[in-house]
């Protein structure tokens, strides 16, 4: 399988701290990555040097081979790199319609087809597979922080991308929301979509995902299976003492 992000040593410090240290990892095609770490980790930096909204000191990003380094953020996003946000931040006066409608699409996805022509375009399709196409006229202030995060989702995937990242999108969800998240990552999954996602520590996607990256204090300290890195003593003692730790859901 062809790589299609290269993380290459890449080291991002904010004054004295080093918030990724000499970070190295690939992701093929159509695999699902989840980087997981305790509060402080590095990896919301990791993305945000992934997708230009931060420049790091050393090492590059590479997508299919592309030196990444320069771009901006929105250029990053022609490429075909989509990402969500944390904390999701919607333009309340916007309904859920028009927000997704607001998303370029890129050239470089496959996954969810071109964009066709009106009333079948992107947006429905996106926003029916995270099943907020009901609720297409409501303004996106009006919803709950779960539909939120799945209007994150649409949002991004109706840009078209090859490579999806989300930022902890389980982060706040109710029971009912995780399973509808979960879900569309599955299908996305099952489609081709590539796929990197954040996760606090080894949960809901552990029994999805083949391939865990582990962060801590902005180093690398594990990368495979979930057992093989839940097996890792460098990850045990990271996330020892640590809330709820991740031994219950390895
Ligand atoms: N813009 C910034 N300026 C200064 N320090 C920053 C900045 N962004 C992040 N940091 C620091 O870099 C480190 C890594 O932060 P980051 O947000 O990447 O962690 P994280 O793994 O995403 O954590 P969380 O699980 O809390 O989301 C932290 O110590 C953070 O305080
Ligand atoms: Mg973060």
């Amino acid at each position: 399988m062809s790589a299609l992000l290269a993380v290459e040593r890449v080291t991002k410090r904010f004054r004295g701290l080093t918030a990724l240290s000499a970070v190295s990892f690939e992701v093929a095609r159509g695999e699902m990555a989840v980087v997981i770490g305790p509060n402080g980790a590095g990896k919301t930096t990791l993305f945000n040097v992934i997708t230009g909204f931060a420049r790091p000191e050393e090492g590059r990003v590479t997508l299919s081979g592309e030196p990444l380094a320069a771009l901006a953020p929105h250029a990053v996003v022609r490429r075909g790199l989509a990402r969500t946000f944390q904390i999701p931040r919607p333009f309340k006066s916007l309904t859920v319609g028009e927000t997704v409608s607001l998303a370029r699409p890129s050239a470089a996805g496959n996954v969810l087809g071109a964009p066709g022509a009106a009333g079948v375009g992107s947006a429905e399709r996106v926003l029916r597979l995270v099943q907020l196409w009901e609720r297409r006229d409501e303004p996106a202030g009006t919803l709950s922080q779960g539909d939120l995060k799945l209007l994150e989702v649409a949002r991004a995937l109706a840009t078209n991308p090859a490579l999806l990242l989300l930022d902890e999108p389980y982060a706040g969800l109710g029971p009912g929301e995780m399973a509808r998240l979960t879900r569309v990552v599955m299908d996305l999954h099952a489609a081709g979509l590539t796929l990197v996602i954040i996760e606090h520590k080894l949960r809901e996607l552990m029994k999805l995902t083949r391939r865990v990256i582990v962060l801590h204090y902005g180093e690398k300290i594990a990368d495979g299976t979930p057992a093989e890195v839940s097996r890792e003593p460098r990850v045990l003692e990271a996330y020892m003492g640590g809330r709820g730790g991740m031994a219950e859901h390895a």
